[in-house]
């Protein structure tokens, strides 16, 4: 029938995971339709927590297909982890998971030249996962790229050997890097084998069969839009389109089969990695917010810069992304803070600015508007009329300024808790 697009409004690690989890039993099939294991989504529920990385997020419901889709980069060695964790979850991912044949594969050589040319940027360097994002991409578009289809053709090793000899040659102009490659090509060629039994499709065909047959999809975007090719603080972004036009390219389905976009924003911001990040604190606020926030990677486990909301930054990513629905996570981490902020607009050479400019730097400086704290746990709300009056005012409020209303509210990590309005 119809694709909703669930993705990250800010720099990632905005709880999509989660939601999609939450709202995974109303749809026929969830599919990832790009980046690749520099994700993690955090999924808690019966006192668990999972962390996917390129398995989608609906793998631990009961007769709900997963598809990962051809934008999406596929690491064998992190998938068969993956898949390994899954299984001790004690679900047997192959009965419903899929996999595009148009889907890229990352080899031991790309993230060699992650590495090298992080290395070589120095104090410039992007601040990547190091899992060979970019330079698989690259490969892609340079039409050099190994494909999930291409472990189905008597040529696939003598493929993977060119590539492989092209990368020695490029890796050259880098820096040497501690990396042991014999160990690593060993261990992928082992979980290559091991991903021939995975259902392998035309992933376009399938999801536009299931949608002529009156089935919803959920497509699971990754990372954040501000972390986009085209429309994030480029350079410092991923390599692949985050933001709602992705899904098409990603998974071979039209425009017009879109109908909800599902964008989610944390009730403040964080970042991992370089860039610019407007809102970042760095005082007591700042650290609080990391500590009650839990805010580690969960791919990398590196700590996360922490700020406050930033109206501009989230206006531009919804007029984007055609966001049609918001939903705000992580409310409960400033259950204890006297006072929340927002930035509404920047002031930059005494200009006021209220649009994200070409070029976002740290001359951009944020004029806030303050809350008043709810300084309450919020573990016993069980709907948003229940929310503290101040927690109601911080929602109201922050929808008048973007202009889009939040249909759900996270309070919590754990899959019921989830208010919807
Ligand atoms: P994703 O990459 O967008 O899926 O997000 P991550 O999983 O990387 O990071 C989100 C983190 O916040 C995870 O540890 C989640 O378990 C946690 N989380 C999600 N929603 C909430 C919430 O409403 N409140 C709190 N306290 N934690 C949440
Ligand atoms: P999820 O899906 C947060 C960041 C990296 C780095 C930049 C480029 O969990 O929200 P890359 O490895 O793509 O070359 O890194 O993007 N980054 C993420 N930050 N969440 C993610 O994914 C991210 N994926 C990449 O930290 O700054
Ligand atoms: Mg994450």
């Amino acid at each position: 029938m119809a694709v909703d697009v669930i993705l990250g409004l800010q720099w990632g690690d905005e709880g999509k995971g989660k939601i999609v989890d939450c709202l995974a039993p109303d749809y026929d099939v969830i599919c990832r339709f790009q980046g690749g294991p520099n994700a993690g989504h955090t999924l808690k529920f019966e006192g668990k927590k999972h962390v996917l990385h390129t398995i989608p997020s609906g793998i631990f419901r009961e007769n709900l297909k997963n598809v990962i889709g051809n934008g999406v980069v596929i690491d064998p060695i992190t998938l068969a982890r993956e898949l390994d964790d899954v299984r001790k979850a004690g679900i047997t991912p192959e009965d419903n998971l899929m996999v595009s044949r148009k889907a890229h594969l990352i080899l031991p050589t790309h993230r060699m030249l992650d590495q090298a040319s992080e290395a070589y940027k120095g104090s410039a360097k992007i601040g990547s996962t190091l899992r060979g994002i970019g330079p698989t991409y690259m490969d892609k578009t340079g039409r050099n790229g190994l494909r999930v289809g291409d472990l189905e053709s008597p040529e696939f090793l003598q493929r993977y050997n060119a590539l492989k000899e092209k990368h020695l040659v490029l890796l050259k102009i880098y820096p040497e890097i501690d990396f042991d490659l014999e160990a690593e090509e060993e261990k992928w060629l082992a979980k290559v084998e091991e991903m021939r039994s995975l259902k392998l499709i035309d992933g376009e065909y399938y999801i536009n069969s299931l949608l002529s047959n009156g089935k919803n999809v959920l497509a699971e975007g990754a990372q954040g839009s501000m972390l986009d090719i085209d429309f994030g603080t480029y350079p410092y972004v991923t390599s692949s389109n985050t933001i709602t036009p992705g899904a098409c390219t990603g998974l071979g389905i039209a425009p017009s089969r879109i109908r909800e976009v599902i964008g989610i924003t944390k009730a403040y911001c964080t970042r991992v990695g370089s860039g610019p990040f407007p809102t970042e604190l760095f005082d007591e606020d700042g650290d609080k917010l990391a500590k009650f926030g839990h805010e580690f990677g969960a791919t990398t486990g590196r700590p996360r810069r922490c700020g406050w909301l930033d109206v501009p930054q989230l206006k531009y990513t919804i007029m984007i992304n055609g966001v049609t629905q918001l939903v705000m996570t992580k409310i409960d981490v400033l259950d204890s803070f006297d006072e929340i902020k927002v930035s509404t607009s920047y002031s930059a050479n005494d200009r006021k600015i209220e649009q994200l400019p070409f070029h976002v730097d740290d001359s951009l400086k944020p004029n806030w508007k303050v809350f008043r704290g709810w300084k309450r746990d919020l573990d016993d709300v069980k709907s948003v009329e229940d929310l503290p009056k101040d927690a109601k005012a911080y929602i109201d409020e922050l929808e008048s300024l973007i202009g889009v209303p939040f249909s759900m509210i996270s309070t919590g990590p754990e899959r019921k808790k989830l208010l919807k309005r």
